[in-house]
Order: structure tokens, then C-alpha cells, then sequence
């Protein structure tokens, strides 16, 4: 039986990436591709589910970070810095210590969520807190890379790019082909870019006979590749997208115009509804953020814009324990109160209606 060895031994080959580069992998990808029966119906197509969230820790940041580290290592860098709405902290914190470097993170502050901060705390990274958003981290960090010895492993790193775009190898590897669309959350626009690029290359290499259509929606808050200028002050439940001013910006509009895609927005009731039905219908749990994705699709559906019969590739991003106050929120915002009943089976019965 095959044991999965993580994206770079999976995928080496076809890897930025040198022979003798020792790979430091905490056995990221190989995730899930779930076919999502009730989505398929509501929207008449075939539509499957890529769970990032089953990557080590939680998120799809994992195939990029291996790359990043590992490549870090190999150029002699002894400390890694990045911005962060959290995953992106959380994924450089894990493989930074698996590798024995230092790891400085810039968050902004009150603006991410306690698991992913639980989890830079854990593996020991320098924890900062920003008064100011994700854009404001990343230049900052960008400065500090500039005029320090700490390498940047922000998806302005190519090697970021690199090692994410496995994600589309994966999609292919299973399906058998391309999907006809592939459908993402975007924020800060390095994981469009990333799996645009693998679908063109699996396409140029012969593994696949046709690229799909690439679909991205942000959060209606944080729209600034909607909106075609940056957004100064996004707003937006989905924490991990509230970016206005993506650094991959040129690369994700390339990558809407030459697959024939589009970005569009959702709203944050239009998020939480599919952030629910993901996991009260299909059993799979992801954060906010994960779920622009699901309700980009399920608004183009609404609209009539859906092909009927098409094989749709939705990404779910992060793990649903990330931030998972969302889940105990009621629809109404009120916080859920379970039933409690003493020790009794006949009190147990009457209270989940077997009685
Ligand atoms: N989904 C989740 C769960 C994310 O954490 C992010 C980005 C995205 C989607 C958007 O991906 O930025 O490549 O367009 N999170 C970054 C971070 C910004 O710091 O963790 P993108």
C-alpha cells in the first residue's frame, strides 16, 4: 500500500525544486476530494469538495509552506517572517520548527482567530500583533525582510506558489481529467495563482487534456479585484480573506482572463449560510473563509450560470476548528443552548424525542 510522503516526494519532478533538496514535510497534501451529493443536486452539476482543512495543520497553506521551508533551509536562512490572517502563521510556525529555524509572524490585532493563533503560539513562533490590517503586515514585513537577515514566506515567494499548486495535480490525479471549473476563495490571490499554474502545467505536460475555467470569489467586504481598486478597510466575518490590496493581484486577474473565469463577491450572510450547509448536509466542517467558495457557487447557480451536467471542483481551505464559534452562532447571531438533563435514560429519551 502507498504511504503518502507529502507534496514534494509525491510531486518532485515536477517541482521547482532540486534533487538533493531535503524536503521538511509534516506529510502535507493528499487531501480528501469528496463528492458532494446534495451540492450536485441544487446546482445540476457534478461537484466535489477539495478539504484543505485535512492538511497538518488545518489549512492548504501546508503544500506551500513545505516548499517554502524546505527551500529556506537549502539558501542558508536561518530565521522566516510573514503577514498573516492566521493560516499562513499557523502553517510557517509548524514547519519552521520542524526544521529548526526561527519564526517572527505579524497579525493584525483582534482580527484572527484563536485556533490559528493557538497554533503559532504552540510551535513557538515571535508572536506581533499589528494595529492595522493584513496589508499593512505584509509590508511590514516585506521591510524587515528587506533590511534583515529573516526570509519572507508570504505567497510573494514563488516557492509558495510551487509547492500550492499540487493542489490541482491532486484534482487531476483523481477526476481522470480537469474539471470543467474549479472554483476558489481568494484573499490575498497566491492560491489562484497556484492552481492555475499547476492546471496549465499538468495541461503543457500532456497529464491533462483541458484546463478548466477558474472561478474566485472574495468576501463582499474585501473585494478589491471586484471592485478593480484596493479596498483601505475590509470588513468581513471571513477573517482569513479580509485582504484589500492582494499582492498577487495581476496574477489572479491573468488567471481569471485566460481560463475564460470570473471573481466575484459573496456576502457575509451569503458565506455563513454555505458555511452551514457544508457542514449540516454534506458532513464537511471548514472556517468562513473555506466557504466563499461553496456560496460563490451556489449564487452563480441561483443566477442561472451554472452548466448543467459540468464537474465543478470547489477548494474548502481551512478546517472548520479554526474558528469554529461560527457553528454554535445561531442564524439569528444568539449563541446555541444545548438541552441539559441530568443522569436519567427516561429524562435522555424524553429530551431527544425517543420517548
Ligand atoms: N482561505 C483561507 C482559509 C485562508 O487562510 C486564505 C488566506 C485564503 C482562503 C485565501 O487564499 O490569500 O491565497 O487568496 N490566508 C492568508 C493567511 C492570507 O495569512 O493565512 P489566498
Amino acid at each position: 500500500r502507498h504511504q503518502w510522503q507529502g507534496v514534494i516526494e509525491e510531486y518532485r519532478g515536477l517541482l521547482d525544486i532540486a534533487d538533493t533538496t531535503a524536503a521538511v514535510t509534516l506529510g502535507e497534501g493528499g487531501t480528501p476530494l469528496i463528492h458532494a451529493a446534495g451540492l450536485s443536486e441544487r446546482t445540476g452539476a457534478e461537484v466535489w469538495v477539495k478539504y484543505e482543512g485535512m492538511n497538518p495543520t488545518a489549512s492548504f497553506k501546508d503544500r506551500g509552506m513545505t516548499m517554502a521551508i524546505s527551500k529556506a533551509v537549502e539558501y542558508g536562512a536561518k530565521a522566516v517572517i510573514c503577514a498573516s490572517t492566521g493560516n499562513t502563521s499557523a502553517s510557517a510556525a509548524a514547519y519552521a520548527t520542524k526544521a529548526g529555524l526561527t519564526c517572527a509572524v505579524l497579525v493584525p490585532a483582534g482580527k484572527i482567530s484563536v485556533g490559528k493563533m493557538s497554533q503559532a503560539v504552540a510551535h513557538g513562533a515571535e508572536l506581533l500583533e499589528i494595529d492595522g490590517n493584513f496589508d499593512d503586515c505584509l509590508t511590514l514585513c516585506r521591510k524587515l525582510s528587506e533590511a534583515y537577515p529573516v526570509h519572507l514566506v508570504n505567497s510573494v515567494n514563488p516557492d509558495r506558489i510551487e509547492g500550492q499548486k499540487t493542489a490541482s495535480f491532486e484534482v487531476v490525479d483523481r477526476l481522470g481529467q480537469a474539471p470543467d471549473i474549479h472554483v476558489l476563495p481568494v484573499g490575498n490571490a497566491g492560491n489562484i495563482t497556484a492552481y492555475w499554474k499547476g492546471y496549465r502545467e499538468y495541461a503543457e505536460l500532456g497529464l491533462a487534456d483541458s484546463r478548466p475555467r477558474m472561478w474566485g470569489f472574495q468576501a463582499a467586504g474585501a473585494a478589491p479585484l471586484v471592485l478593480g481598486h484596493p479596498v483601505d478597510e475590509p470588513e468581513t466575518v471571513a477573517t482569513a480573506i479580509r485582504i484589500g490590496n492582494p499582492a498577487s493581484w495581476e496574477q489572479a486577474i491573468a488567471a481569471r482572463d485566460e481560463s475564460e473565469g470570473l471573481i466575484d463577491s459573496v456576502t457575509d450572510d451569503e458565506i455563513l449560510a454555505a458555511h452551514r450547509l457544508l457542514s449540516s448536509t454534506e458532513g464537511i466542517f471548514v472556517e468562513p473563509g473555506s466557504a466563499a467558495s461553496i456560496a460563490g457557487l451556489l449564487k452563480r447557480s441561483d443566477a442561472g450560470e451554472v452548466p448543467s451536467g459540468a464537474t465543478i471542483v470547489c477548494t474548502v481551505t481551512g478546517h472548520g476548528l479554526k474558528d469554529p464559534q461560527w457553528a454554535i452562532r445561531t442564524a439569528d447571531g444568539a449563541d446555541l443552548e444545548p438541552t441539559r438533563v441530568s443522569v436519567d435514560a427516561v429524562s435522555a429519551a424524553r429530551a431527544l424525542g425517543l420517548e
